[in-house]
């Protein structure tokens, strides 16, 4: 029987010290549980990922999830895959992600092959690439890096190949800002978070997680060569982007 996810308390006590978040093995351990009651819409958007791959996965090519985690995209991914003769790479530089996810696919009867990596996505070769999918990993690499990874990303897309971009972001107007804040609070308070989790957490992530707002992002994926960009998903301040080259 499925045992269930391992529940996120890592920030329920008072911290002397809150030190920097890193995607550890503590982190992998309760990552399932953390992610959903963290990011919300990350379940409605996972689910569509099978409909992407139908539209956009070419037969014969790589699809890619840049900072796999636990395996959820890249599952979702697979199960958009049936029969297309794609080759599926989840890349992800936490060891701790990469063991985990390894039982996880392992788990799953789909058959798409997939392939794990434990690597940094800025090294990594893209290539041959129909779809590549990124889910709220590009806030955590250095914003002036983010380019550089956008552009290899545009490059190793075949003519039609899609870019799924999900990310965290921050509204132009301090109003919204605060506005969309609030009920992404609320949302955490109402999956059993309490103030102590939410600002301890807040604190770790600060200057870990940099988020930006959907112009950036927009402009960033013009100047790295896209022309056909839409928001194609939005939960309070967490956006999807599709942008087909
Ligand atoms: C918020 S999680 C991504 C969630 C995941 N995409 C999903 O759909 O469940 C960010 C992941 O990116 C990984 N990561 C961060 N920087 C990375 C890098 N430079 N190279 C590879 N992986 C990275 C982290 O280890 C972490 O597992």
């Amino acid at each position: 029987m499925k045992r269930p996810p391992a529940q996120d308390s890592i920030y329920a006590q008072p911290l002397e010290a809150i030190s920097q978040f890193v995607f550890d093995e503590s982190v992998a351990q309760v990552f399932q549980d953390m992610v959903r009651r963290s990011v919300p819409g990350y379940n409605t958007l996972l689910s569509m990922l099978p409909v992407i791959m139908q539209q956009y996965a070419q037969p014969g090519t790589n699809c890619y999830d840049l900072g796999s985690s636990l395996g959820a995209s890249t599952l979702a991914m697979r199960h958009g895959a049936k029969d297309m003769n794609v080759h599926i790479i989840g890349v992800d530089n936490s060891p701790a992600m990469i063991e985990k996810s390894r039982q996880n696919i392992a788990a799953d009867t789909a058959s798409a092959p997939v392939d794990l990596i434990c690597g940094d996505i800025q090294q990594l070769d893209i290539e041959n690439a129909s779809v590549v999918v990124m889910n709220f990993t590009l806030q955590f690499i250095p914003l002036e890096q983010r380019l550089d990874l956008l552009e290899k990303i545009y490059q190793g897309l075949k003519p039609g190949g899609a870019f799924v971009l999900s990310e965290k972001i921050l509204l132009e107007n301090n109003k919204q800002q605060e506005w969309m804040t609030q009920l992404h609070h609320g949302f955490k308070k109402a999956n059993g978070y309490s103030e102590l989790e939410i600002s301890q957490k807040r604190s770790a992530l600060e200057n870990v997680l940099l988020a930006e707002t959907r112009e950036d992002h927009h402009q960033r994926l013009q100047q790295a060569g896209f022309n056909k960009i839409i928001d194609w998903y939005q939960c309070f301040n967490f956006v999807s982007i599709l942008a087909v080259k």
